[in-house]
């Protein structure tokens, strides 16, 4: 029978493995509550309409990347591939768009994309984002960034401070307002037009369908194409202000950034401010996160007219510029689960007691449920990363006594069988 796996591009998060999940979560979760953020949870499962009205029909997410199909009440579903659209969906179904004020939400899941997987690119991946609604002050552009620069640092990933330093780099720009967007359309094809002999097939196609997606395209030609056709032109004053207190504030509080005159991201709902941090050293994939300002999107998708700024991070992403490994030490370091050997068949009912009063004193325990030789339960506690065993062998029996192992240092203690939790529970702590 041919062996079962996980699907291409969708990995399993194995013990040893999740642990390094677990902190970049908690660590999250931290520095959002620093921020007055609340967390939000969405399905996974919507309707398709959520993603082609905010992302557009012609979006490549849409087109080529989205997971869509029917079901079985003939519905057009749809697997997650972002969390904005969700969450301002959500927004307006709990008439949240209407309360006026902010509305300050932070989320943490996985995301699908039907992409050709490859390192940094998975077809399931999971995203920390950031979606703040309710105002177009450019200052709540910098606090979010200031987030985000925050959560890297505190996941071990630092925002170079000066150009050439190692780490990641903030790249910006500004994509203007509703009203500009013909202005740079037209400025845009009309280049274009005039060197379509350079374009690739597909960007060919994008010049008639959203020609800013040309400037999003990998290909070689097309992007040494693209370089030549960006001005500042087409932004109106108020974008043009707004964009300067932007990058005042971001240098106010000591924030590197580069501006990209370029950059347009992935995604077409963003106006004004739109953002990425690179890690230089992840090649093809190297975005970390990204995000910026959308303040025609709650409008669009059925809504009241509320600005709003975000950003996600990829974990895959960040785990990878951690290094291999790095953030995932496992349970040991964290001195793993107390590991009570039972030496004998009788002795299990015994084992088991001594594990539930370790957990009744809030201390993680496993117990061995089959009677093995010592050194196989020892090779079982080592693989669960555990710092501590407790044993009892004739001798200790004989004497009242339970033998507690350091299984890094290899001393082990025989401690009266009445002390044996409160001894233990002393060592954990220092
Ligand atoms: P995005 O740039 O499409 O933006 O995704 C954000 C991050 O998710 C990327 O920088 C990357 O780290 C990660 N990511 C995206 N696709 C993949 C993939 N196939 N495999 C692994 N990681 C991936 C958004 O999703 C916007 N919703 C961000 C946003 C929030 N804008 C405003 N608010």
């Amino acid at each position: 029978m041919a062996q079962l796996k996980a699907l291409g591009g969708t990995s399993d998060i194995l013990p040893g493995e999740v642990e390094g999940w677990q902190r970049l979560e908690s660590t999250a979760r931290q520095v959002m509550a620093l921020y007055g953020m609340r967390e939000i949870r969405t399905p996974l499962l919507e309707e398709a309409e959520v993603f082609t009205r905010s992302l557009g029909e012609a979006a490549e997410i849409v087109t080529k990347q989205m997971y869509r199909f029917e079901d079985r009440g003939g519905r057009t579903v749809t697997l997650r591939p972002e969390g904005t659209a969700s969450i301002v969906r959500a927004l307006i179904e709990h008439g949240l768009d209407k309360s006026g004020g902010l509305q300050r939400f932070y989320y943490l899941g996985p995301m699908f994309r039907a992409e050709r997987p490859q390192a940094g690119r998975r077809r399931q991946f999971h995203q920390i984002g950031v979606e703040v609604f309710g105002t177009d002050s450019p200052h709540q552009d910098v606090e979010v960034i200031a987030l985000l620069v925050r959560l890297l640092a505190a996941w071990g990933v630092s925002v170079a401070k000066v150009a050439g330093d190692s780490g990641a780099v903030l790249v910006l720009n500004n994509l203007g307002c509703r009203e500009d967007r013909p202005r740079l359309l037209k400025q845009l094809k009309t280049y274009f037009l005039e060197h379509d002999g350079g374009l690739c097939a597909d960007c060919k196609e994008r010049l008639g369908s959203n020609p800013l997606r040309i400037l999003d395209c990998k290909k070689e030609r097309c992007h040494t194409l693209a370089k030549g056709s960006m001005t500042s032109a087409w932004i109106c004053d108020a974008c043009r202000r707004h964009f300067d207190q932007v990058l005042k504030g971001l240098g106010k509080l000591g924030i590197r950034y580069e501006h990209d005159r370029h950059l347009v991201r992935g995604l077409d709902y963003y106006t004004r401010t739109a953002f990425e941090v690179i890690y230089p050293g992840l090649g093809a994939q190297n975005a970390l996160g990204g995000g910026g300002r959308y303040d025609d999107l709650v409008r669009q998708m059925g809504g009241a007219e509320v600005p709003a700024v975000g950003f996600a991070v990829g974990l895959e992403r960040v785990l990878l510029a951690l290094g291999k490994g790095a953030g995932s030490d496992g349970p040991a370091s964290s001195g793993g689960p107390v590991f009570v050997a039972t030496l004998c068949a009788e002795e299990i009912p015994e084992g088991l007691e001594r594990a539930e009063a370790l957990r009744a004193r809030g201390i993680p325990s496993v117990a061995g449920l089959e009677p093995r030789p010592l050194r196989k339960q020892l090779d079982q506690a080592n693989r669960l990363g555990c710092r501590w065993v407790v044993l009892r062998g004739q001798q200790e029996r004989a004497e009242g006594k339970v033998a507690v192992k350091n299984m890094e240092s290899g001393e082990q203690s025989a401690v009266e069988e009445a002390r044996w939790l409160e001894w233990l529970q002393d060592r954990l702590k220092s």
